[in-house]
């Protein structure tokens, strides 16, 4: 057993503890350490939620061009990508400048609630959103970014706020992306040439607007990025988050990640993201959570995006079913467009999620890995698991009548359904000679998703 498990379980006992005996729940307190600040339990709602969106929104938004378009600027001004140096010299008059970009990002068309009814309807339970990226524009009434904010410039409303509060009247999770690093704000240029040893950057821009964020839009969930250049101790994340979990007005639901600092990823913080897209082959030991673009080129909005780049939805419900059986959560992300709009083929994509999680959620939401994730039958098959049910999703429709899986044991109760027809147990046989099944499959149900739930009662 890991340190961090070891304390956070006598944390626990002590919070037991203290309401069997006191009736008023836990006081720990977290110092500014890691070793401290890692051994806090997550709040249980990230991993019953499985699903999160990702939007990335801001000025980038607005050139909306090429691989990865919410790096324009920085590409563009360092001469690091030849074809964004073209795209400007051929589009752009000559002195334009990314600044202004801004007043063109009008966000004439965004109405909030339409945004937030795309996400109820996608079966997500949380939101992610940029609240500033690395270009260092917020997207709300940032104090300390004069005439670099949505309401000086751009949309002139606080895009947080507006959105923030949409997706909470539909009961989603409201969580709120935060770059660190901005490439071209000058203290934190200038704080950089000292080798990190100022640290002006950090009191004067990046640590008020974190609190600022906190204290206004109470999010439940902080993705923090931007990071990786220097450590946490220019940071000051552990002062942060110990202010975070023991003072904020969020202590007891707030989740957050591991970007707090150069080496933190994947080793401290709340729940794992580690790289981009992490992958791992097998079952992690600690909470994680992939992102996934639906546009497999870009976070941010790409007008040149075309349709064979962007994923369909049985990919999509292929790498959340990896996902959700390795225990990890799902975080999809999509550009919405400088006016306001979400592109229909994205649109399209969650509502077509959603549809597939109406019948099939109860495989994902709250669920716990199973002793096995995955096993190749026939077709692919991902296991997860809740009480005693265990649930097996796959990936196609079998090609024979009778289907085999090959891991569960049977006992005399065991029951299985699909979960498209609830009221229907399917009749069933133990396979000969190994462990497993053989399943009578009904006729093939409709799914947009080319996924389909096992439901099994009674295995082990
Ligand atoms: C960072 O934390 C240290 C130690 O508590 C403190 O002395 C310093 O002033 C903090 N820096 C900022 C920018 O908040
Ligand atoms: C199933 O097959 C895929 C593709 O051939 C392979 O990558 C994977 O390792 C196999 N999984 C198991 C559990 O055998
Ligand atoms: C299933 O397990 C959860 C905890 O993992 C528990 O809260 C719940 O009551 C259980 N449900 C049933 C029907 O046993």
């Amino acid at each position: 057993m890991s340190t961090s498990l070891l304390s956070s379980g006598i944390i626990s006992s002590i919070c037991l503890i203290s309401v069997l005996l006191f009736g008023t729940g836990c006081s720990v307190r977290y110092t500014p350490d890691w070793t401290s600040l890692d051994a806090r339990p997550l709040p249980p709602w990230f991993d019953e939620a499985k699903i999160g969106i990702f939007v990335h929104w801001g000025v980038f938004s607005v050139p909306g061009y090429g691989q990865f378009s919410e790096w324009l600027w920085c590409w563009w001004k360092n001469k690091k990508r030849l074809d964004i140096v073209d795209f400007m010299r051929k589009n752009y008059p000559p002195g334009f400048k990314y600044a202004d970009f801004a007043p063109q990002f009008r966000a004439e068309f965004f109405n909030p609630a339409d945004w937030a009814d795309i996400f109820a309807a996608s079966g997500a339970r949380y939101v992610v959103f940029t609240s500033k990226h690395h270009e260092g524009f917020t997207n709300w009434p940032s104090a300390t970014s004069w005439n670099w904010n949505s309401v000086d410039v751009g949309p002139h409303r606080d895009l947080v706020g507006e959105l923030g509060a949409a997706v909470r009247k539909r009961s989603l999770h409201w969580g709120l992306y935060h770059s660190f690093y901005e490439w071209f704000h000058p203290l934190y240029l200038s704080d950089q040439a000292s080798g990190y040893k100022t640290q002006d950057f950090v009191a004067l821009k990046a640590l008020p607007e974190l609190y600022d964020l906190v204290m206004r839009y109470k999010p439940e969930l902080i993705w923090s990025d931007g990071d990786w250049e220097a450590p946490d101790s220019y940071w000051n994340s552990t002062q942060f988050l110990a202010w975070l979990y023991n003072d904020s007005p969020v202590k007891d639901v707030v989740v957050v990640n591991d970007r707090w600092g150069k080496g933190c990823y994947c080793k401290h913080g709340g729940y794992y993201n580690c790289a981009d897209r992490y992958t791992p082959g097998k079952l992690p030991d600690h909470k994680w959570e992939k992102c996934q673009s639906i546009d497999k080129r870009s976070w941010g909005y790409r007008r040149n995006m075309k349709l064979s780049e962007t994923m369909d939805l049985p990919s999509i419900i292929k790498d959340m079913m990896y996902v959700v059986a390795l225990g990890g959560n799902y975080l999809l992300n999509i550009g919405p467009m400088s006016d306001g709009m979400i592109a229909p083929v994205f649109e399209e994509r969650l509502r077509g999620l959603g549809a597939w999680l109406k019948v099939n959620g109860e495989a994902i939401y709250s669920t716990k890995p199973w002793r096995v994730q995955t096993e190749n039958s026939t077709v692919s098959v991902w296991y997860t698991s809740k009480n005693s049910t265990v649930y097996a999703v796959i990936l196609s429709w079998p090609s024979k009548l009778l289907f085999q899986l090959l891991t569960p044991k049977t006992s005399e109760t065991t029951k299985v359904t699909l979960l498209d027809y609830p009221d229907l147990p399917l009749k069933w046989a133990p396979a000969a000679e190994t462990t497993g099944l053989q399943i009578l499959m009904p006729a093939m149900p409709v799914s947009h998703g080319n996924a389909w739930t096992l439901k099994l009662e009674g295995v082990v």
